[in-house]
């Protein structure tokens, strides 16, 4: 175990923004068998024989298999769907396609702020999420910024509108309705024409391989909106949270200004660390369970991992858990992010678009000379799916 005397920082310096709202805001599933301990959490996710019990995890069992979202599979059917997106996040496939296209969407929403002397990160940061996982995706690709401010709407709409996890009665049911209507008008307008252009001419985004494999039009909506709220409303949080942090810690922002690329990415995975975007994540060991498994799991229990612990747990990550220390990164090599990105085979496979977006666009803004943050940032907590949303990141510049 650590202690104070072994942290080269201050021992009582927490840099954690979110973990009173997590504390006071926190539920669990029903019945669920909470995990914090670091590498027990680590374990569970990485064990092959335990299923995904995640959010909607139970609605995806009444789906037809095909229809299912790639992140509510198991085994090798889950194996076999995510082949269809993994090569989207080679090193040289983020170098050579997603990184002019970030620098460029950094330079444009830069650009406001230069022009207008004031901007909402929390509002660019998900035009510039929006825009990155919709050219994954096929749904922004080649649209100019106008339309694409209004994908980036339709796509706010079907996620954020109606908090339905939240309601009852027929508040729910009006939600309900008002989702299903945002959804057909995304399909109409978006997915839909994408589809249509990809048959006639395949290109490289994910749209392209769904049609060639001969998905139907419900699995394809299934899962470019699986992407959607996987990798665009936690990029968009993590964009918002990686600026509050830097631009109110003068020396956090030199170092990020001064160090290489390795050195950039040491402190977002750093700040991803202290306030992960997803809190819990959940396993099931099935009623049938592997007797090889039996000793370390017991048959129909679900278990709820915390990741925040596991990210603060000092037996993983070592002295000062709850400080930015820039020199973690150096000793723990690429098991620095910790758990933030889940582990095992649902490791989130989008984490390189994240970093490096995140990467881009903090490199531009906070070069803005006399760029500062000029409001308190707004946090509210999201029990049911454990996650934050950040609003009032307003920044000025001279
Ligand atoms: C800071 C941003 C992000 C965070 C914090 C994040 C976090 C996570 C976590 C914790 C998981 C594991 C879920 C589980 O084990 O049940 C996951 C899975 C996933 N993420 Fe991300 N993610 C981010 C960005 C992205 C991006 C940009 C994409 C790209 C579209 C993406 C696509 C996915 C997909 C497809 C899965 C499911 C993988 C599978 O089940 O095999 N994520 N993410």
């Amino acid at each position: 175990m650590a202690t104070a005397a072994q942290c080269p920082i201050d021992p009582n310096q927490d840099d954690r923004k979110t973990w009173q709202l997590y504390e006071e805001g926190r539920i669990f599933k029903k019945n669920a068998e909470v995990v914090y301990e670091g590498t027990r959490v680590k374990d569970i996710l990485r064990s092959p024989h335990l299923v995904q019990d995640g959010m909607d995890a139970a609605a995806a069992q009444r789906m037809k298999p095909e229809e299912v979202p790639l992140i509510f599979l198991d085994g090798k059917a889950h194996r076999d769907r995510r082949k269809h997106i993994t090569s989207y996040f080679a090193p040289r496939y983020i170098k050579e396609h997603f990184e002019p296209l970030m620098r460029k969407t950094a330079d444009t929403l830069i650009a406001d702020l230069e022009r207008d002397k004031q901007l909402r990160i929390d509002e660019v940061s998900w035009q510039m999420a929006v825009t990155l996982v919709g050219d994954l995706i096929g749904v922004t690709r080649g649209k100019s910024r106008d339309d694409m401010k209004k994908t980036a709407k339709r796509i706010e709409n079907c996620l954020y509108a109606t908090k339905m996890r939240m309601m009852t009665g027929w508040q729910l049911k009006l939600a309900k309705l008002r989702r299903a209507y945002d959804m057909m008008v995304f399909w109409r307008k978006d997915v839909l024409p994408t589809v249509k252009a990809r048959r006639a001419a395949p290109q490289d985004d994910v749209i392209s391989t769904l049609v060639k494999e001969n998905y139907s039009d419900t699995a394809i909506l299934a899962d470019v909106m699986m992407l959607c709220g996987a990798g665009m409303q936690t990029t968009r949080e993590f964009i918002s949270m990686a600026a509050w942090h830097m631009l109110e810690k003068p020396y956090l922002k030199e170092a990020f200004l001064t160090a290489d690329y390795d050195g950039k990415m040491g402190i977002l995975e750093e700040i991803l660390r202290l306030d992960p975007i997803v809190s819990t994540l959940y396993r099931r060991a099935p009623q049938d369970l592997n007797e090889k498994a039996k000793d370390e799991f017991a048959a129909g229990t679900r278990y709820g991992v915390s990741i925040r612990h596991a990210n603060h747990d000092p037996e993983l990550v070592g002295p000062c858990p709850h400080a930015i220390d820039l020199t973690r990164k150096e000793k723990l090599g690429d098991q620095a992010p910790m758990m933030s990105f889940g582990n095992g085979m649902h490791r989130c496979p989008g984490s390189p678009l994240a970093f490096n977006e995140t990467l881009f666009l903090m490199d531009r803004l906070l070069r803005v000379p006399g760029v500062k943050l000029a409001s308190q940032p707004k946090m509210v907590w999201e029990p049911n799916v454990s996650t934050f949303e950040i609003t009032n990141v307003l920044v000025t510049c001279d």
